[in-house]
């Protein structure tokens, strides 16, 4: 028998592929083969010498030591894709958000108090303050063009965008279907340069910590957006609050709160729900299940 710990809940569409004649599922299992989890934060944690698997049912790992387990001779899997249409579409909703001032002028009629007739006043008078913009021939510059990168890039061209990319790692266009109509830059500025909308879909680590920082922020053309989905250390908060209170940035909207933003009227903030979805839930959780079975079961090793 194997015995999996479970460091979070797990869709049980992917325990199930751990059938049960074979595995044992549980979340204080004594000396497990092998832990399941996913935003659980390992560092820190004591891990019995039993332990030669560690699989993410997610994609970003940087709640797990992976140097120190590959030290240890731990193999640690990601489910890269497997939630990749969750986060692309809510990247696409954060954008047209942005765009059209929707959350700031849901709040404003939600605000609204008096008769029908007043109410309907008071928005003729103060829909003029959520103006927005539309995307066709606009520029998106996409920094990361991996499974959630690739397919924001895709579906901006869909929507009639100019779309630029950058990603140093990825060199055929055909890596995640890449659009043809995806124009790929070789310099990470370029993107600051010539984009209205920024989005960053990298991993964060040491090279792409504030990779969105004040030197670059300056590059962009006044009343720019900046989307970061990816993960909060790729952007400087900072940097951006002070963007947009000088008026330089038109907006800031992410998936990683901070203190630094809080209160900022022109950042829109959610709750790190880019992969909140029931279908990537279940994707990542049967994909990170075969990728423990096939290693514990064959040895093969995939997506580590
Ligand atoms: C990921 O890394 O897969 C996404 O950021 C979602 C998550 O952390 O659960």
């Amino acid at each position: 028998m194997y015995k999996i710990a479970t460091l979070n809940n797990i869709s049980p569409l992917g325990l199930d592929r751990l059938p049960k004649d074979r595995y044992e599922i549980g979340n204080d299992l004594v000396d497990p083969d092998a832990y399941i989890l996913r935003s659980f934060k390992m560092h820190g944690m004591e891990v019995p010498a039993s332990v030669v698997a560690v699989a993410r049912a997610g994609a970003g790992t940087n709640n797990i030591p992976v140097d120190e387990y590959a030290k240890a001779g731990i193999v640690v899997f990601n489910t890269p894709g497997a939630n990749a249409n969750a986060v692309k579409e809510l990247v696409l909703a954060g954008m047209l958000v942005g765009a059209r001032n929707i959350s700031k002028g849901a709040t404003f009629a939600d605000g609204l108090e008096g008769t029908d007739e007043e109410i309907t006043k008071a928005v003729e008078a103060g829909k003029k303050n959520f103006v927005g913009f539309e995307l066709p021939g606009k520029t998106l510059g996409v920094i990361g063009l991996g499974a959630i990168g690739g397919g924001v890039a895709n579906s901006a061209v869909a929507l009639g965008m100019n779309v630029i990319g950058y990603d140093p790692a990825i060199t055929i266009n055909h890596a995640w279907n890449l659009s043809s109509s995806v124009e790929r830059v070789n310099d990470v500025d370029e993107i600051f340069k010539r984009a209205d909308v920024v989005t960053v879909h990298v991993p964060l680590i040491e090279p792409t910590k504030n990779l969105v920082n004040a030197e670059r922020l300056a590059m962009m053309k006044p009343n720019g957006t900046v989307l970061n989905f990816a993960r909060g250390g790729i952007v400087d908060d900072a940097a951006i609050v002070e963007a947009l209170n000088a008026g330089r940035l038109g907006a800031y909207v992410c998936d990683f709160p901070s203190n630094a933003l809080k209160g900022c009227a022109k950042v829109l903030a959610l709750p790190h729900l880019g992969a909140s979805t029931n279908e990537a839930e279940d994707n990542c959780a049967v994909m990170a299940a075969q990728e423990l079975r096939d290693f514990l079961e064959n040895g093969n090793i995939t997506n580590s």
